[in-house]
């Protein structure tokens, strides 16, 4: 059953950006411990990961003053209740995370940061954040596999 509704053009696009880099920024920030204090490879991954993670603080406050003056299509009609109410949750608490998380690491970065113990709830939230992204691709794949509602095509890019 297809849904007629999709995100528009710059919800879709900004998506799979932000997707994308906090892909990098796991990669990154779970990588770089790996290689010796002084190594290029240590020292590139990490200034990729606060290139990165500064670019999804932009990307992030864009979206979500894009979200807020466009919004989203309806879910499908037949899912209960309590699953419009997780899927909104989850969202919400995504968009919040990720615009917390670069403030977090950014403070982390200096003396003030350092000296308030900043790092240990960044490095808290960043495992809070990757259970949620679990939670979420879980979700897209049971809607396009299990469910056959068509979902993913929303934020997929647009077929004629
Ligand atoms: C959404 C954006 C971000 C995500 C998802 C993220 C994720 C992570 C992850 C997974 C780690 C490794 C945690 C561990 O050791 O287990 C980390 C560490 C770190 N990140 Fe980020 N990060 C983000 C943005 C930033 C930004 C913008 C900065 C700085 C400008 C930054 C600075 C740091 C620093 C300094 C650490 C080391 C913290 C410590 O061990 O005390 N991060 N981050
Ligand atoms: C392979 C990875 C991903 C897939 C397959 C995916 C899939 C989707 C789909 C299908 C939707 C539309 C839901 C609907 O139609 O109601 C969506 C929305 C959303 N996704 Fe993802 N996503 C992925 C990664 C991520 C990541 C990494 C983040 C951020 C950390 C994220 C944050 C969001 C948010 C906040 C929404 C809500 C959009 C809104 O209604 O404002 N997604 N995702």
């Amino acid at each position: 059953m297809p849904i007629a509704a999709t995100y528009d053009r710059v919800a879709r696009l900004l998506h799979w950006t932000v997707a994308v880099l906090i892909l990098v920024q796991f990669a990154t920030g779970w990588s770089w411990g790996f290689f010796e204090r002084g190594t290029d490879s240590r020292f590139y991954l990490f200034r990729l990961h606060l290139f990165s993670g500064y670019a999804v603080l932009g990307l992030v406050v864009l979206r979500i003053v894009w979200r807020l003056t466009h919004p989203a299509p309806p879910l499908p009609t037949g899912m209960p209740r309590w699953q419009h109410i997780l899927a909104h949750a989850t969202h919400g608490v995504l968009y919040l995370a990720i615009l917390i998380q670069p403030i977090l690491g950014a403070v982390t970065t200096t003396a003030f940061g350092k000296g308030l113990g900043i790092g240990r709830i960044h490095v808290a939230l960043a495992y809070g954040i990757a259970a949620l992204v679990v939670v979420h691709i879980g979700a897209a794949l049971w809607h396009h596999f299990v469910r056959r509602d068509g979902l993913i095509l929303r934020m997929l890019p647009a077929r004629r």
